[in-house]
């Protein structure tokens, strides 16, 4: 296995889990996208125009959380931080409104389960957010895990079932029965392995305290992802820009302005952090997962690597098999 990000461990662990031999190699496990990762488990509000093929992965993959997360939470007695917290979009403006307007058609047209709330019935569910809300539309079936809870889960379930880790940068495929390429936006990097795989830069921020909000909530430049323990997730830029990792000053406040003005009281939340994560982007911006030979690829995840661990990992499992 090369490559141990939330991909690359969810495989391992349900290759090992079936009796395989599995050894990870990865310099840093779960540094890479999976640290930055928001975690929104979003398969209808992260839906685009033209990608219902994606949207039917997202949907299975989201069907099969709970089992999965369950498992690994039994079998480590680590909480991963899955919460069915549902998602609300809203509307700042009658610009917005009318956005969201065309979002819920399209999403209904797609048989989703979407559904529009008058504005003062958004503060009645989320006080926190700003008096001038226009409207939304709650997604009950869009939750939340927090990846970093999860990798940490995965590393010890992993070793829990005898995967073995090799600390180190891989530019060459390692000798194995099978390799399974799951470097995120390396894949294409290591020898041999052709691959139409781009970074994108995302921008994230972490914040602590009380921002009034239980959802999570979305407007159309921005997304806020509440934690029970008081962590806030802001995010987040799509940059196309190579391998840079630069913060920038105005990410960061277009990122705050975008919040605050969504849900002002994020202003007076403490900032923690801000990160870069490189998503491994395709030409659909649908995954690679296929078999070539003695080689099994699973990356191109883009904007859904966390959602898709679970479906990815048990469809490389069948490649391998
Ligand atoms: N899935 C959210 C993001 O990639 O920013």
């Amino acid at each position: 296995m090369v490559g141990g990000g939330v991909i690359g461990l969810s495989i391992a662990w349900r290759l090992a889990q079936r009796g395989d031999a599995v050894t990870v190699h990865d310099a840093a496990p779960g540094s890479g996208a999976s640290h930055v990762a928001a975690g929104m488990l979003a398969p209808v509000t992260e839906v685009q125009f033209g990608e219902e093929l994606l949207l039917a992965m997202n949907l299975e993959s989201a069907r099969q959380y709970p089992s999965f997360v369950a498992q690994l939470e039994a079998a480590t007695g680590r909480s991963t931080g899955y919460l069915p917290c549902g998602t609300l979009v809203v509307a700042r403006d009658n610009d917005d409104l009318v956005a969201l307007d065309r979002l819920a058609a399209f999403q209904r047209d797609l048989g989703l389960d979407v559904t529009k709330v008058r504005a003062g019935i958004c503060r009645e569910m989320e006080p926190g957010l700003t008096p001038s809300v226009r409207g939304g539309l709650l997604v009950a079936g869009d939750h939340q895990v927090d990846p970093r809870a999860l990798v940490a889960a995965l590393l010890d379930a992993c070793r829990g079932a005898g995967v073995g880790f090799v600390h180190e940068r891989v530019t060459e495929l390692p000798a194995a029965d099978v390799v399974v390429v799951a470097a995120g936006c390396w894949s294409g990097d290591i020898a041999g392995v052709e691959l139409p795989v781009r970074p994108v830069k995302g921008q994230l921020l972490r914040l602590r305290g009380k921002a009034g909000v239980e959802r999570n909530i979305r407007g159309l430049d921005v997304y806020i992802v509440p934690r029970p323990d008081g962590e806030v997730v802001v995010g987040a830029t799509v940059e196309d820009k190579g391998y840079d990792t630069t913060v920038t000053a105005g990410a960061v406040h277009d990122l705050l302005r975008a919040a605050v003005e969504l849900v002002p009281d994020v202003a007076e939340l403490e900032l923690v952090e801000v990160s870069v994560g490189l998503r491994p982007a395709t030409p659909d911006n649908r995954p690679i997962i296929e078999r070539r030979g003695d080689v099994v690829v699973a990356t191109g995840h883009y904007r859904n690597g966390v959602l898709l661990a679970p479906l990815t990992a048990s469809l490389v499992a069948d490649l391998v098999r």
